[in-house]
């Protein structure tokens, strides 16, 4: 940066080629402590999902009473990555890439086969004090999310994430995972927030009516986030000193165009669809977002509602959730555009009650994933909307990734994880936000929810008709790897 004079920088300036050069290269060049890691989740590696005294989760369920919900090539197979004895040969390829950390999740009906903590399965704390063992073994921190929609069934027949309940279940769910793996595993991330399934997504528990299950699902999920941050803090920290985060989803929704309508619409839309996770814990004041709660409220009474939708917090309850965090951890994917729209005649929804239309622009690449366009600046943004809007606390990027169908030669998903990562550093260098780590999605191809085997995020290669799961390093394995050996943004490979 030019701090002399007005006539001392022009003259650097003209002389600087060479230091521009320089500069350009820092800014590709990660900040010393940055790490690096990949994630994954239970149910979409582990496979044996029923064996080895697991219990039913809704992915079993919905499969075996829906199969016309899924894409065809997830039905039948259920080894799927067959990570359950393959945990050995997952450690080699991280340990191969070079990762500082591994994100994954444990499955709660492994743990507890019926949901409620009567029942420890010995087997499931085996396989995963195995995991563990030879991460730390390795040299690689295990960054552990407790929920990552994998629910027990026992808990969906419940009511799942609309039973109030669930803030205790959760929190003993918590107190098992604490008591049996905190005295290694040092970051946990309580879930991944957000609710799929509870709304108009095609997503277990495909529970679509009545429009306040979506509110429920939201308030729930907090409180019991917040339940196990403070079981944490009261009764583990002191000793284990570890840290707990959540992760959000943060896709970027921007205003089509620059009326102000469609700006407002944009910035209702952050609120709805991230502010009412990131606000209740990350914002000062606590609760959810004013513009969602005035937003409800309007139409609580044109629907005739006796109460809120949106369930509401008690001033004990705003303090309870409000600062319940060590770091964000932030999914990073895409970008939406948005306009306002009037949708004052449908029926009660929380469409209805957000009054947008979501789009995406045409001239952004696509993936093998509807939903996934490329627009790294939107990655950007969001960091900066995040840092303008809240309070300033470590951030760590805990997914980012793309689709395709399988092949070796990935270049696409090296171009896509270059444009993400040269955002997130102008975002980090620029714009001053806390960043810390990134997570790439995935580390091998694996079970992709409802579209099954039919989007491919892996680093690696995994061979489905294969009975060994033979995995099998992609152009970007080694991408990735000398991007974290050299600690800057390398060229695609020749
Ligand atoms: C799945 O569907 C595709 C296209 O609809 C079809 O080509 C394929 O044979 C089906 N696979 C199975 C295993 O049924
Ligand atoms: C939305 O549409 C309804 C019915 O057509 C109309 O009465 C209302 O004024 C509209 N709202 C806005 C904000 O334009
Ligand atoms: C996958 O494995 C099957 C069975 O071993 C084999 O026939 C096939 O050639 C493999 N496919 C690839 C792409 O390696």
């Amino acid at each position: 940066m030019c701090r002399g004079l007005l006539i001392f920088c022009l003259a650097n300036w003209a002389i600087s080629g060479a230091e521009i050069e320089i500069k350009a290269q820092e800014k590709s060049t990660f900040p010393d402590g940055f790490l690096f890691g990949v994630a994954t989740s239970a149910y979409q590696i582990e496979g044996s999902q029923n064996a080895k005294g697991a219990g039913e989760t809704v992915w079993d369920r919905y499969r075996e009473t829906d199969p016309q919900l899924f894409h065809n090539s997830s039905l039948g197979d259920r080894s799927f990555c067959d990570s359950v004895n393959k945990w050995r040969d997952d450690v080699n390829l991280l340990s191969d890439l070079g990762v500082s950390f591994y994100r994954f999740s444990i499955a709660w009906s492994r743990i507890l086969p019926d949901g409620l903590a009567n029942n420890v399965n010995q087997e499931g704390v085996k396989y995963y004090n195995s995991l563990i063992d030879e991460l730390i073994a390795k040299g690689i921190r295990p960054v552990v999310t407790m929920y990552h929609y994998d629910l027990p069934m026992v808990l969906q027949n419940l009511g799942g994430w609309t039973n109030p309940y669930m803030v205790y279940y959760f929190e003993d769910y918590a107190r098992i995972l604490f008591t049996h793996f905190g005295d290694r595993v040092k970051h946990w991330i309580t879930m991944n927030a957000a609710c799929p399934g509870y709304g108009d997504e095609d997503f277990p528990p495909f529970m679509k009516d009545p429009p306040v299950a979506k509110y429920f699902c939201v308030h729930v999920t907090l409180l019991a986030h917040a339940k196990a941050y403070h079981l944490y803090d009261n009764e583990f920290r002191l000793k284990q000193k570890g840290t707990v985060g959540i992760t959000v989803d943060g896709r970027w929704y921007e205003p089509r165009g620059f009326q102000k309508v469609n700006r407002e619409a944009a910035e209702r839309t952050r609120d709805f669809q991230v502010g009412m996770f990131l606000h209740p814990i990350f914002h000062p004041d606590g609760n959810y977002p004013a513009r969602v709660m005035e937003r409800i409220e309007k139409t609580n009474k044109q629907e005739g509602y006796m109460r809120s939708k949106l369930p509401q917090f008690s001033s004990e309850e705003v303090a309870y959730v409000q600062g319940t965090y060590d770091f964000l951890g932030l999914n990073l994917y895409t970008t939406y555009l948005v306009e306002d729209f009037n949708r004052s005649t449908e029926k009660p929804s929380y469409d209805k009650d957000l009054g947008v239309k979501i789009s995406q622009d045409e001239k952004w690449s696509g993936s093998a994933s509807h939903w996934l366009k490329v627009y790294p600046e939107g990655a950007r943004k969001m960091l900066k909307w995040i840092k303008d809007t809240y309070d300033d606390f470590p951030i760590i990027i805990s997914e980012n990734g793309f689709s395709d169908r399988g092949e070796l030669a990935d270049v696409d998903r090296i171009k896509y994880l270059q444009g993400y990562l040269s955002a997130i550093l102008e975002a980090v260098y620029e714009d001053s936000v806390d960043v810390e780590a990134y997570t790439v999605w995935s580390l091998f191809d694996n079970f992709e929810w409802v579209a099954g085997f039919s989007e491919k995020f892996g680093l690696y290669h995994v061979n489905f008709t294969d009975p060994s799961r033979k995995r099998t390093p992609k152009l970007s394995a080694d991408w990735y790897k000398r991007v974290i050996k050299e600690r800057r943004i390398v060229e695609v490979p020749v």
